[in-house]
C-alpha cells in the first residue's frame, strides 16, 4: 500500500499535509481512492450546478468519486446527482472558504465563472487543488484579464479593443475603433449585458445595457471592434497527463450571445485548423493545469480570430455527448483526477439545439419529448432546474446523423417539438 494512504490512515487530523502534497505530485499513490463517503474518498466539490456541472459530476460518479455540488439556488441540476449539496452565494469570499475548509475536498472543480476567485487562490496557497487552476478561474472571469493576457502578452489575435471606465470614455473608445462595435460588461456570460453599438448614437443605450447585464458592481466595460465572421466555433482542448489533445471543431449559432445550436465536426481547412489549434495551445499552455478548455474562435475568409476561453466544458460542447467516444465531460474529469487522454475519437457527425423558457415560473411542464424521441439517432437531456427564467436553456436535443447538416435539421426538429408547459390558471 502507497505509503502516503498508510500514513494518512494513522494520522487522520493531518489531511492538510495529503493535500499540498497531491496537488504537487502526480504519483500513483493519488490516482486510487475508497469508496464514496469512506475514509479514503476521493472528494470533488463543483462550484456551480448547472446543466454542464450535472454531467461533470454523473462522470465523476462513474469513477467512484463522492461529489459535493454547491449552488445558490437549491435544487441546482447537478446538486440532483451529487452525494450531496450546499446552498451558497460562491461570490462571498469568507462563505466560500468557509464551506471548503470543513469539506475539505481533494479537488476544487469551478463550472461557473461567478465565483470569488480571490478565495480559490487563497485555498489553493493553502494546498487545495483548484482545476485547472485558481488563476486560470480568475482570469477567466474577467474579459479583461484574459483578454490582456491573450492579446497583449501572448500577442494572439483578437478584434480591436479598449476598456471604458464611464460614458465619455465609452463615446471616445466606439470613435476610435469605429461602428458597429460591441460592448460587453467586463464580467457577464450568455451574452448578459451585450450590445451591438451600431452608430455613435447608440452608445448610450449600449451604456446602460453593460450597467443592467453586468455580475459585478464595477461599471468598467469593454468595447470591441464587430468581427465580421463567417463563422465561429468552439475549439475543445484538453490538457492531461498525456499532452494538449484537440477534438475536432463545433460550429455554433448564438442568439442575443447565447447558444441556440452547435454541430461537430465543423469544415475548417487544414491552414483554418492548424492556426486554431496553435491559438489553444497558446492560451491553454499559459493558463496551465490539467482540464478541458473551450476556447472560442472567429473564423473570417483569411483569418483565426481568439474570442474567449472558458477552463471548463463548455454549454456549445454538450454535442459531444453523442459525436465522441469520451464527452467533454468525460474527458474534463480523466484529465482532472490526472488520468491519460491517449486519444479522442470522433463516431459520427452530430448536432445540438436548445430549448429555452419564456416565461419565469415554477409550475411548469417539458412536453414533447415522445415525439422528439421518435426522430432518427436522437437524444434528449432534460436539466431539471426548478424554475424557468425567460431565455432560459431547459433541455437540449441531441441528434447524430450520416452528415452535420442532416444532424442540424434533426436536432432542431426535436428542440421544436419540445415545450415548457405553462399552467395559466
Ligand atoms: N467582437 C465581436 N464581433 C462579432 N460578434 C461578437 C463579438 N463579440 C461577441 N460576439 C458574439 O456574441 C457572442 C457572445 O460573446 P462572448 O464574448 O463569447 O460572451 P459570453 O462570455 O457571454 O459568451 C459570441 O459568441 C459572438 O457570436
Ligand atoms: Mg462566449
Amino acid at each position: 500500500m502507497p505509503s502516503t494512504i498508510a500514513f494518512l490512515e494513522l494520522n487522520p487530523e493531518n489531511k492538510d499535509e495529503k493535500r499540498s502534497e497531491q496537488f504537487s505530485s502526480e504519483g500513483e499513490e493519488f490516482k486510487m481512492w475508497g469508496a464514496p463517503f469512506s475514509a479514503k474518498a476521493k472528494k470533488m466539490l463543483l462550484l456551480g450546478s448547472g446543466e454542464l456541472g450535472k454531467e461533470v459530476i454523473i462522470e465523476a460518479q462513474r469513477l467512484g468519486v463522492e461529489c459535493i455540488a454547491v449552488d445558490r439556488y437549491e435544487l441546482a441540476p447537478a446538486m440532483q446527482v451529487a452525494h450531496r449539496s450546499h446552498c451558497l452565494d460562491m461570490q462571498d469570499a469568507e462563505a466560500l472558504k468557509a464551506l471548503i475548509r470543513e469539506e475539505k475536498p481533494d479537488i476544487i472543480v469551478p463550472e461557473i465563472e461567478a465565483i470569488a476567485t480571490g478565495a480559490l487562490e487563497e485555498l489553493e496557497q493553502e494546498g487545495f487543488h483548484v482545476v485547472p487552476t485558481a488563476r486560470a478561474a480568475r482570469l477567466t472571469m474577467d474579459r479583461e484579464g484574459i483578454r490582456r493576457l491573450a492579446a497583449e502578452k501572448l500577442q494572439l489575435p483578437t478584434a480591436a479593443y479598449r476598456f471604458a471606465d464611464h460614458f465619455e470614455q465609452l463615446r471616445s473608445a466606439v470613435q476610435e475603433l469605429g461602428t458597429p462595435c460591441v460592448v460587453k460588461p467586463l464580467m457577464s456570460s450568455s451574452g448578459k449585458g451585450q450590445s451591438v453599438c451600431r452608430t455613435l448614437e447608440d452608445a448610450e443605450s449600449c451604456w446602460n445595457t453593460a450597467l443592467e447585464g453586468a455580475r459585478a458592481k464595477t461599471t468598467r466595460v469593454i468595447v470591441e471592434a464587430f468581427v465580421p465572421f463567417e463563422s465561429e466555433i468552439t475549439l475543445l482542448t484538453v490538457r492531461s497527463e498525456s499532452g494538449t489533445t484537440f477534438c475536432p471543431p463545433i460550429g455554433h449559432i448564438q442568439k442575443d450571445g447565447d447558444y441556440v445550436e452547435s454541430w461537430q465536426p465543423h469544415g475548417m481547412t487544414d491552414k483554418q485548423l492548424s492556426e486554431a489549434q496553435d491559438i489553444a495551445r497558446t492560451i491553454t499552455d499559459e493558463l496551465g493545469g490539467y482540464g478541458l478548455f473551450g476556447v472560442e474562435l472567429f473564423l473570417t475568409a483569411d483569418s483565426v480570430i481568439f474570442s474567449e476561453v472558458s477552463p471548463r466544458p463548455h454549454d456549445t460542447g454538450m454535442v459531444t455527448m453523442i459525436t465522441q467516444d469520451l464527452s467533454e465531460f468525460a474527458l474534463h474529469v480523466r484529465a482532472i483526477l490526472g488520468f491519460p487522454v491517449p486519444s479522442v475519437t470522433l463516431l459520427t457527425p452530430g448536432a445540438s439545439a436548445t430549448l429555452k423558457a419564456e416565461v419565469a415560473t415554477r409550475d411548469f411542464a417539458i412536453s414533447g419529448l415522445h415525439d422528439a424521441l421518435l426522430l432518427p439517432r436522437t437524444q434528449v437531456r432534460v436539466f431539471g432546474k426548478p424554475e424557468t427564467k425567460p431565455g432560459r436553456r431547459m433541455a437540449v436535443a441531441l441528434s447524430a446523423a450520416e452528415d452535420v447538416e442532416t444532424a442540424r435539421k434533426t436536432a432542431k426538429e426535436a428542440a421544436n417539438m419540445l415545450k415548457v408547459e405553462v399552467n395559466h390558471v
